[in-house]
């Protein structure tokens, strides 16, 4: 089922998404919907919050298959890439990010299962992107650092 897609400026965006305690029927529901939901919009991550469910799932697809990744964790990061971002609930917005280039991430899968995956490039962003979405942040708030936008 196709989900209605939360935009700025709905505060569910800013709050900090809670622990999911378990991959119940209704977590594996939530995932095929938000898949469905992203590959609709032509987005290639998602995250809970944005359609309005403030717990820490989010999804993905950069190209090489849909993944779900439950409770999401970066545990180590290296270097650095910059890159054109946009985000499904900031419409018509895109700008440079300056993000890790390589990340290492712990979750759970849909089977409640611990998993670790290392992403560079695309993949790298994406789960960057998508993990502070569980934690209130949006792209946008790197401009200020930044200082540039296009
Ligand atoms: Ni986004």
């Amino acid at each position: 089922m196709i989900l209605p897609l939360i935009t700025v400026p709905d505060p569910i965006l800013r709050q900090k998404a809670r622990p999911v305690k378990k991959v119940s029927k209704r977590i594996k529901t939530l995932a095929q919907d938000m898949l469905e939901t992203m590959y609709a919009a032509d987005g290639v991550g998602l995250a809970a919050p944005q359609v309005g469910v403030s717990e820490r799932v989010i999804v993905l697809d950069v190209g090489q298959g849909p993944l779900v990744l439950i409770n999401p964790q970066i545990v180590s990061k290296s270097g650095q890439d910059r890159d054109v971002e946009g985000c499904l609930s900031i419409p018509e917005r895109r700008a440079y990010i300056t993000r890790a280039a390589k990340v290492k991430v712990t979750a759970l899968n849909l089977d409640g299962k611990k998993i670790e995956l290392e992403g560079e490039g695309i993949l790298a962003r994406a789960l960057q992107h998508e993990i502070e979405h569980l934690d209130g942040i949006l792209f946008i708030d790197h401009l200020s650092k930044e200082g540039d936008e296009s």
